[in-house]
């Protein structure tokens, strides 16, 4: 072979790897290393036939060969780095300072959350979570909890009744408030109990700025020997102030619930004004908010969970859970709470 050939032979090589490198769909950057630069490969094969070239010509033969190999080992190298990105039809067009894609995390509902951080502070208070159906029948709604038929505290409640009847072949409804878990908890154990109990309730109400057709309740029950309405007092206090912070007060007013006596309505100092600013728009200026309904449970309860009301006493209370989220939040208007409009919904993480 002489020095014109081989040019001619590595020129071919050469053309031959850049139809191959140019290939669409890509060809395997490793196949074409092993083809062209390998042992055995096209152009090392050429480089082995240097030896049969007089001296004299050999060595700028040997640098041209030298210099193809150099540049077909750098073509590679840019095909294995595209494909290895994201294919080699991206290649340079990768801009990796460019901003991620968004990736939204979702958060939990600002009900789920209120839930969440009252029952941290009824746990942190040794009470135990307590369950109760949202199908409901009479008795446990009503009848258990001193309500009798036809009393007219039942209005008290506007009911949702079902057109089914439970396997006992009584009339059911949806429960109008938690508090038939009190009387669930009760048949479910003896005394002492400590329980609270979150959950979803239903009134036949139109809904506007603070009423819905379905609302949240969080129900607390204490019986004991001896619990009395200081123990009451106490609990609720140092709840609302884990809530809301140490500042607040509480006060009780006196109230009816058939199944409390005495009964009371709990109110909180207002948050939002302090000191009661004539105008807040939360306390209508007069420096405190209702919260919720308690009491100490009615002998006629105790009696119908066969609880000997000589012996045991106890309270409860109930409160809505959507105005704890309401003035947690500072959401003016309970209906945001169910729209699911992602500019209120973000703004609780
Ligand atoms: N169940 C009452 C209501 O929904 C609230 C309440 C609970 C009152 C417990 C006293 C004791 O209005």
């Amino acid at each position: 072979m002489n020095a014109t050939v081989w040019k001619e032979k590595l020129s071919a090589v050469r053309d031959s790897f850049s139809v191959s490198i140019a290939q669409k769909p890509a060809v395997n950057p490793e196949e074409l290393e092993l083809r062209f630069l390998g042992r055995k490969g096209e152009l090392a094969l050429l480089l082995r036939d240097l030896k049969d070239i007089p001296l004299e010509e050999r060595k700028p033969l040997g640098a041209l060969g030298n210099a193809a190999k150099t540049e077909m080992e750098a073509r590679l190298a840019g095909l294995k780095g595209a494909a290895g990105l994201s294919g080699p039809v991206v290649k340079a067009d990768l801009d990796l300072t460019l901003p991620g894609v968004p990736f939204p995390k979702g958060s939990l509902h600002p009900l789920t959350h209120t839930m969440n951080r009252l029952t941290e502070a009824f746990l942190k208070l040794g009470f135990t979570m307590a369950d109760g159906p949202l199908v409901e029948d009479d008795y446990h709604n009503f009848e258990a909890l001193n309500f009798p038929p036809y009393h007219p505290a039942r209005d008290m409640q506007d009911t949702f009744y079902v057109d089914l009847k439970d396997a006992a072949g009584k009339e059911l409804l949806l429960r109008t408030h938690t508090s038939n878990t009190q009387i669930r908890a009760m048949e479910n154990q003896d005394p002492p109990i400590r329980v609270f109990h979150p959950g979803r309730v239903f009134r036949n109400e139109a809904v506007d700025a603070s009423h819905s057709f379905t609302f949240h309740q969080i129900e607390g029950l204490y019986i004991d020997a001896g619990v009395s309405m200081a123990d009451l007092k106490w609990t609720v206090d140092t709840f609302m102030k884990d809530l809301f912070g140490t500042a607040v007060k509480t006060r009780f007013n006196p109230s009816y619930f058939p199944f409390v006596e005495p009964g009371a309505e709990v109110d909180m100092s207002c948050v939002f004004c302090k000191a009661g600013g004539d105008r807040c728009p939360v306390c209508k200026g007069t420096g405190w908010l209702e919260m919720m309904g308690a009491g100490m449970v009615h002998p006629n309860v105790l009696k119908a969970c066969k609880y000997d009301p000589a012996k045991w006493s106890g309270f409860a209370f109930g409160a809505g859970i959507e105005r704890f989220a309401m003035l947690l939040y500072g959401i003016s208007d309970m209906r945001m709470l169910y729209e699911n409009d992602l500019r209120v919904l973000k703004q609780v993480h």
